[in-house]
């Protein structure tokens, strides 16, 4: 029997919590040096960057936010040096990759969600075999809301049953209107991806490394070398090393930001 407290709207009701988590004094001033000094570097030096270096990095990206805590990406850190020299040339021999001293592909998943929502229904089992107790509406989350807003069906049919039934109650109330459609669910993950890419690469800096992210490459190669299944989608391959003289092109341009940023 679900709980009535299971029915309870988790986004308007913030569940009753013992927990408290209070927020770190920030140098904020070194924040923002990491963020400026970040840079694409196209040519790399020789000095290799230590595996606690890369391994904290890693790390780093996983702790992104992402979608539902479903945590949808995988980062194929290549090491082995056939695949690492078939990866350069998949990424056009472009020197950020060729002078890289590592190279990540980060890779968003459209079909572990449910592998991941069964993760998180497990652990709070142990949590409540361990006497804390878990808050209906967040199981709920996950046992129900959570396939029914990700799963697609075979052919995406359910993902169109779904489009409808958006559509039409749309007319009246408010809705979360996506994924309704494979792409939708590509997209969704590719979000969740690039920022833990973000987290990757400020990670490389803030331990005085450098980075570049790359979309140029072929992806059907990127693909085999790594042995992709269908449901992955490369996002991009990070290089990572430390920069060259010589290996930034220039300044840092961007445009005058009233072109972005809007205050409605
Ligand atoms: C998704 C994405 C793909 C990119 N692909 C490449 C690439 O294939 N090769 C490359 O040299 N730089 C690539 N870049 C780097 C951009 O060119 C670079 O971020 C931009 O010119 C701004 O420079 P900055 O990163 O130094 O601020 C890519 C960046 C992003 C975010």
């Amino acid at each position: 029997m679900p709980s009535p407290d299971s029915k309870k709207n988790i986004f308007t009701e913030p569940p009753k919590f013992d927990y408290d988590e209070s927020a770190p004094i920030i140098d904020a001033e070194e924040f923002f040096k990491v963020i400026r000094s970040r840079r694409s570097v196209r040519v790399y030096s020789n000095d290799p960057v230590p595996e606690s270096v890369m391994r904290r990095a890693l790390d780093a990206a996983l702790l992104a936010p992402n979608s539902s805590n479903l945590q949808c990406w995988e980062f194929y850190w290549v090491k082995n040096p056939e695949k690492k020299a078939k990866l350069v040339e998949a990424c056009l021999s472009q020197s950020a990759a060729k002078t890289a001293q590592e190279l990540v592909v980060a890779v968003a998943r459209t079909s572990t969600w449910n592998w991941a929502r069964k993760e998180m229904l497990k652990l709070f089992d142990s949590n409540e075999k361990g006497g804390s107790k878990v808050p209906a509406p967040a199981r709920a989350y996950y046992e129900k809301l959570v396939p029914y807003v990700y799963c697609q069906g075979p052919l995406g049919i359910w993902g169109l049953v779904k489009k409808g039934i958006v559509w039409s109650v749309g007319w009246f109330r408010v809705i979360p209107r996506e994924p309704t459609s494979k792409t939708h669910l590509k997209i969704w993950a590719v979000k969740t991806t690039a920022l833990a890419c973000e987290n990757l690469m400020l990670a490389l800096r803030a331990q005085g490394f450098d980075s570049c992210p790359m979309e140029g490459y072929d992806s059907a190669r990127v693909r085999r070398i790594l042995n992709l299944s269908c449901d992955a989608v490369p996002v991009m391959v990070i290089s990572a090393g430390k920069r060259a003289k010589g290996g930034i092109y220039g300044p840092q341009i961007r445009f005058p930001s009233e072109h972005f940023i809007k205050e409605v």
